[in-house]
């Protein structure tokens, strides 16, 4: 592989492929549900990690949410922010901060299209949490209807 980029080391531990079986998805408006999701985080010597997030249906396969985008870090410090671009169509970018095994980012821009489907989301939070061989990401949003509430949670094992 490329050489890891200075900035990029501390964020090693994320660097990979991670697979999460049965997520738990909820929200006060909609039916609770399962999903399984893969996450990878590259790096190809840039100060950035390239990342994927493909999420499908456990019982039928069949494509859920899907996002990519980049993660970037402020040098010298412990801010850091994802730029996320989602399958139905919303582009976010998150900023916080990262230790040797946690991420917590909250949106600071949310792009939507003229033609979005409602209600419109207004915040997004993520927590990521290593642990061992696991990562947790724990997800929380608020739309127009409905004030931060968690979305989704789920564990994924290094693969
Ligand atoms: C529903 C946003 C990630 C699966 C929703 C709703 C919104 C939303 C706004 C509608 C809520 C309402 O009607 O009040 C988001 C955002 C995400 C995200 C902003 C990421 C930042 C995911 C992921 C999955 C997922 C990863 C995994 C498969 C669902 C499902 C519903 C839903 C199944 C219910 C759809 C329905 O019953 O019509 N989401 N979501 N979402 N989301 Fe997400």
């Amino acid at each position: 592989g490329k050489r890891m980029h200075e900035l990029i080391k501390p964020l090693s531990w994320l660097l990979g492929k991670w697979r999460g079986e049965v997520g738990k998805g909820k929200y006060p408006t909609i039916t609770d549900f399962n999903y399984v999701e893969e996450l990878e985080f590259i790096h190809v010597g840039q100060p950035n990690i390239q990342f994927s997030a493909y999420s499908w249906h456990p019982e039928t396969n069949k494509p859920m949410h899907r996002e990519v985008g980049f993660i970037r870090r402020k040098p010298d410090c412990d801010q850091i922010a994802f730029i996320i671009a989602q399958n139905l169509g919303i582009c976010e970018i998150e900023e916080g901060t990262f230790t040797e095994s946690e991420i917590k980012v909250e949106s600071r821009s949310l792009g939507r299209l003229t033609f979005g489907s409602d209600p419109a989301t207004k915040k997004v939070t993520r927590h990521f949490k290593r642990d061992g061989d696991t990562l947790e990401q724990i997800l929380y949003m608020e739309t127009v209807n409905t004030p931060m509430t968690e979305h989704l949670r789920i564990t994924y094992k290094k693969v």
